[in-house]
C-alpha cells in the first residue's frame, strides 16, 4: 500500500524509551542484592567484550533522579525499565529484600512526578545465581512458581501505580544464546536442552499472566519478542521453504505460544523427528492456553533475509560482529533448514545488523495479522560509535535517520490498520551492551565512560535528544 496521507499518531500514543536493569543500574552487590547468573558470567574470561561488566554500569541507581529528570526535560510519556528479581529476592525466593522493593517504589514515585508512565519488566536475563545453583534456573520446573511468586510481590507492590508489565524480555534470544550459542549464561550448546528449557520458559511466562488475571490486577501485560522478519533472499521455491522453516521454528515458534498456547504443527514434527520436542505434562497445555497477553510487545532492530542451507551447511555458533568492525559477521544458520545471508538492498551498522525500516511495518502488520493484538514497541535504536567533541556535544545524525525512518514506518503500519500503543526507543542513556561493551551506544544521553575507566559518568545531551523531544512534542507531526 502506498500512503499518500499518513494517519496521525493516536493522541495517546506513549513516546517512550527503555533500559534494562544490569545494564543501566551498577550497584551490583548493595543494599542486599544477591547474585544474578550475569554477574558470574561476566567473570568468566573472555565471555564479554574487553571483559566489561555490569558492576557499575552507568551508575542509574544511585543517578536515577537525575536520569529521570533528563527524561521529563526531554518530555517522555513512558519509561519502560526492568526490575533486578535479585534486589527484590536475593536468592530467587524466600526472604524480601526491603530495601530493593524501595528502590523500584521510588523510581516509579519519581517518574510519576513528572506524569511519565512506568513500562516494568518483570525478567530482562538476570536470574538469581542461587536458582541456577539450586535447580538449574530454567531447566528445572520449579522456576515456574519461583517466578510466579517473585511477580505476584512486584504485581502486589507497584500495580497501583503501573499499568503495563511485560513479563519476559526476549525469551527466544536468551534462549539461544543461553543454551544454543554459548553466549550467554549458562552457556550451554545442546538443542535438546535449550527446547526443554525453553517450554519451561513458556509455562513460567504463563503461569505469571495467569496470576495477574487471577489477582485481578489493573494494567495490561505482556512478553517482549525480538523480531526480525523473514525476507526469502529470492523466490527460488527453497528459498522460500527455507523462510517457512525459519518462520515457523524462530518467530511463529513462540508467538503462537504466548497467544494461542500451542506450537506451530511443522516446528513440533520436526523437532519430534530429531528427538528435540519439548515434555508437555499434564497441566501444561492448559497453563500456557491461559496465559493470553493483553498486547504483544515487540522488539525491532532489523530483518534477516533467508536462504536455504544444505544438511552440512553452517550452523548457529555463537561467533558474531561483537567489535563493530563493518563487515565480520559470518554466515551463520541451521543446517538442513535456512541460513541468514546479506541483503543487498539494504545498509548495514558497523555491528553488521540490517537497517530496514520497512522491516519494522512488516512486523507489525505480521504481527497483528495472525494475532489480532495491540502492539507495543518496547524496543528499537542505533548502536553506534559516537563521539563526544570538547564542546560537550554529541552530532548523532546516524541515530536520528535511523529513529525517524523507523518512526514513519510505524505510522505507515498505523495507516495500515495495525494498532500500536507505544514506541520505546533503546535507549535512553548509554548504557553497558551485554557482549559489545560501553562502546556501542544507543543513547540519547551520552555517558562519559568506557569498559576500561569508569570516568565520572557524566551525562551529555546528544542532538537525538532534542530530535526526539521534538517529535514528542508534536506527536509525531515533525518527523
Ligand atoms: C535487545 C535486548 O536484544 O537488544 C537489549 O533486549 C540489548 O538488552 C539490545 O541491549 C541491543 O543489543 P546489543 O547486543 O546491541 O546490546
Amino acid at each position: 500500500m502506498i500512503h499518500t496521507k499518513l494517519d496521525p499518531f493516536p493522541k495517546d500514543f506513549l513516546w517512550g524509551s527503555a533500559s534494562a536493569a544490569y545494564q543501566v543500574e551498577g550497584a551490583w552487590n548493595l543494599d542486599g542484592k544477591g547474585k544474578s547468573v550475569w554477574d558470574e558470567f561476566v567473570r568468566i574470561p573472555n565471555k564479554t567484550f574487553k571483559g566489561s561488566n555490569g558492576d557499575v554500569a552507568v551508575d542509574h541507581y544511585h543517578r536515577f533522579k537525575e536520569d529521570i529528570a533528563l527524561m521529563a526535560e526531554q518530555g517522555l510519556k513512558t519509561y519502560r525499565f526492568s526490575i533486578a528479581w535479585t534486589r527484590i529476592l536475593p536468592d530467587g525466593r524466600g526472604e524480601i529484600n526491603q530495601k530493593g522493593l524501595d528502590f523500584y517504589s521510588d523510581l516509579i514515585n519519581e517518574l510519576l512526578k513528572y506524569g511519565i508512565e512506568p513500562i516494568v519488566t518483570l525478567y530482562h536475563w538476570d536470574l538469581p545465581q542461587a536458582l541456577e545453583d539450586a535447580y538449574g534456573g530454567w531447566e528445572s520446573r520449579q522456576v515456574i512458581q519461583d517466578f510466579t511468586n517473585y511477580a505476584k510481590i512486584l504485581f502486589d507492590a507497584y500495580s497501583d501505580r503501573v499499568n503495563y508489565w511485560v513479563s519476559l524480555n526476549e525469551q527466544n534470544v536468551f534462549m539461544m544464546h543461553g543454551f544454543l550459542m554459548a553466549s550467554h549464561p549458562p552457556a550451554v550448546t545442546d538443542p535438546k536442552r535449550m527446547y526443554a528449557a525453553n517450554h519451561i520458559a513458556n509455562l513460567a511466562n504463563a503461569s505469571v499472566i495467569k496470576a495477574f488475571r487471577d489477582g485481578k490486577y489493573p494494567g495490561k501485560i505482556g512478553p517482549s519478542f525480538a523480531m526480525s522478519p523473514a525476507y526469502a533472499v529470492d523466490c527460488q521455491p527453497e528459498n522460500v521453504i527455507a523462510t517457512e522453516n525459519m518462520l515457523d521454528l524462530f518467530t511463529n515458534f513462540w508467538m503462537d505460544v504466548y497467544v494461542y498456547g500451542r506450537y506451530p504443527k511443522v516446528a513440533l514434527k520436526n523437532l519430534a523427528k530429531n528427538g528435540l520436542a519439548p515434555v508437555f505434562e499434564a497441566g501444561d497445555e492448559d497453563l500456557l492456553k491461559a496465559g493470553k497477553p493483553d498486547f504483544m510487545g515487540v522488539n525491532y532492530y532489523q530483518s534477516m533475509t533467508i536462504a536455504s542451507n544444505p544438511l552440512d551447511g553452517v550452523t548457529m555458533t555463537g561467533e558474531a560482529n561483537y567489535s563493530g568492525k563493518k563487515g565480520t559477521t559470518k554466515e551463520a544458520g541451521q543446517p538442513g533448514m535456512y541460513k541468514i545471508v546479506s541483503n543487498p538492498y539494504l545498509e548495514k551498522t558497523n555491528w553488521d545488523w540490517t537497517i530496514d525500516p520497512a522491516g519494522l511495518r512488516i512486523s507489525l502488520r505480521r504481527i497483528s495479522s495472525r494475532y489480532d493484538l495491540p502492539i507495543l514497541i518496547t524496543e528499537n535504536g542505533l548502536g553506534d560509535f559516537d563521539t563526544l567533541e570538547a564542546d560537550g556535544q554529541v552530532h548523532d545524525q546516524p541515530r536520528i535517520d535511523y529513529l525517524k525512518t523507523h518512526c514513519l514506518a510505524i505510522q505507515e503500519a498505523i495507516t495500515d490498520g495495525v494498532e500500536v500503543l507505544g514506541y520505546c526507543t533503546w535507549s535512553f542513556t548509554d548504557l553497558l551492551s551485554w557482549l559489545n561493551g560501553y562502546q556501542k551506544r544507543y543513547g540519547f544521553v551520552y555517558v562519559d565512560r568506557d569498559e576500561t575507566n569508569e570516568k565520572e559518568l557524566k551525562r551529555y545531551k546528544k542532538d537525538s535528544f532534542n530530535w526526539y523531544r521534538d517529535v514528542i512534542r508534536t506527536n509525531g507531526a515533525s518527523l
